[in-house]
């Protein structure tokens, strides 16, 4: 026999969005439990993104989480666009009347929430197995799991979240989805090393060997990308061939990449997914359960927790005040705001890599359009916008 026991909102997921959805619930005064498959560790050392708009970062600054972020979080002002062995600088500070963008690891993220959400003495289920949902047309759906002792427990909720990922059990739930999907012929090899990062700012290189990106978690250490096959074998990229890469494709006259010990690489594929609608019955899809852009445009992280905004505030008025409206609307909300960021990193992606078999008029059309972004205001400025985020997001208190 399953222990049972009862709350308001089930969260399947531990990343970003489940994380920062029970906190929000929890600041409304709505119970929450979360259900995660991996280990506290796990989740805690999961490389990923690292860039987040400005309206992200002052959404978790207004909700109590900005302390350490604001102390080790690096603003950036802009990025640099390098291509045909030259490299421009794009100032979104003065292009967008005051725009950034801060660095900050989604690792870093994960730990502060997860130590705010213990600390209210809420209730993280790590390590589960035999996660399911199931009653999400009934007004009492049930999240159930083994607990990581073995445990069999059953949780009556009001609603479910799944905010788990784009592997996840919950997106199957729905019936009628739509799926809108498109894969790149390449993936990226990322890895972390302890290089001090030789850019104040991010630098987005396309070579006509393919894309590489320089990025940073701290002052001590460097996060960088390489274009690769898809499906390459990590094996394939011992370091040395990884520092020769990137020195190939960041080359400018005077200036090298910075090398060092290579902490973490993984190869990660690239791909556009977006799934709706994102609510059936009592269960509402967030973050990259629903949709997945290709890393290129930074949005990832950023979507996942808009989403979760709009449906912290959306269950508020379902649950405190038994109005459905903003639940109602919550699909289509969150899908406005997911299609522009599609459009953008698709933009993005097909701007800066080198697509197998690309001709030379391929080739032509990206270069055209990187120099119109590097000499245009306007051109500059829809970049800067998007790529900073331009629609407000704002939680309620
Ligand atoms: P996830 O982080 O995937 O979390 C889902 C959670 O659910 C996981 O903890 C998982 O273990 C758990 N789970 C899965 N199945 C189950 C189950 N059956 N039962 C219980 N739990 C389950 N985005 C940006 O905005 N900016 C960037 O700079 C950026 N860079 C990126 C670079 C790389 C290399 C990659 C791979 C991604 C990047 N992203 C970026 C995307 C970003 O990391 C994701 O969009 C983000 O992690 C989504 O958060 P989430 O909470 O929706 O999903
Ligand atoms: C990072 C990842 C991205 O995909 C991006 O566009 C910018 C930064 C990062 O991991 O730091």
């Amino acid at each position: 026999m399953a222990v049972t026991s009862r709350t308001q909102v089930g969260i399947v997921g531990a990343g970003p969005a489940g994380l920062l959805l029970s906190h929000l619930l929890g600041l409304y005064g709505i119970e929450s439990i979360i259900v995660e498959n991996r280990s506290r560790a796990y989740c805690e050392a999961r490389q990923r993104a690292g860039l987040l708009e400005a309206g992200t970062v002052e959404v978790l600054r207004s909700v109590g989480l900005g302390k350490r972020m604001d102390a080790e979080g690096m603003e950036h002002g802009g990025i640099y666009l390098q291509f045909e062995g030259e490299r421009h600088h794009l100032d979104f500070r003065s292009l967008t009347n005051g725009r950034w963008v801060t660095i900050y690891a989604q690792t870093e993220i994960v730990k502060d929430i997860i130590a705010a959400r213990l600390a209210a003495g809420a209730q993280i289920e790590f390590s589960a197995s035999e996660v399911a949902v199931s009653g999400v047309t009934s007004d009492r759906p049930v999240l159930s799991y083994l607990d990581e002792s073995g445990v069999a427990r059953e949780v009556s909720c009001d609603v479910i979240a799944g905010c788990d990922g784009f592997h996840g059990i919950c997106r199957p739930l729905i019936p009628n989805l739509s799926v809108y999907e498109r894969t790149y012929p390449y993936s990226w090899l990322g890895i972390l090393a302890d290089a001090a990062p030789s850019t104040d700012e991010l630098i987005y290189s396309r070579h006509h060997d393919g894309f590489a990106l320089y990025s940073m978690r701290s002052p001590e250490v460097s996060r960088l990308y390489l274009q690769v096959p898809p499906d390459e074998p990590i094996g394939n990229w011992p370091d040395d061939r990884i520092w020769a890469e990137l020195q190939k494709r960041f080359a400018l006259d005077g200036w090298s990449v910075g090398e060092g010990a290579i902490t973490d690489k993984s190869v990660t594929a690239m791909r556009s997914f977006v799934a709706g609608p994102m609510r059936h019955g009592r269960l509402f899809l967030a973050g990259d359960a629903a949709h997945i852009v290709p890393p290129t445009g930074a949005k990832g992280l950023n979507l996942a927790l808009s989403d979760v905004v709009v449906l912290a505030a959306a269950l508020r008025a379902a649950l405190v005040s038994q109005s459905w409206e903003l639940a109602d609307a919550y699909s289509d909300t969150c899908l406005d705001r997911v299609w522009r960021a599609t459009h953008f990193s698709w933009w993005m992606t097909s701007m800066l890599h080198v697509a197998p078999g690309a001709d030379a008029f391929e080739s032509q059309l990206q270069l055209s359009q990187l120099r119109y972004v590097t000499s245009s205001r306007a051109a500059a400025l829809s970049l800067a916008e998007n790529y900073s985020g331009y629609k407000p997001l704002r939680f309620e208190h």
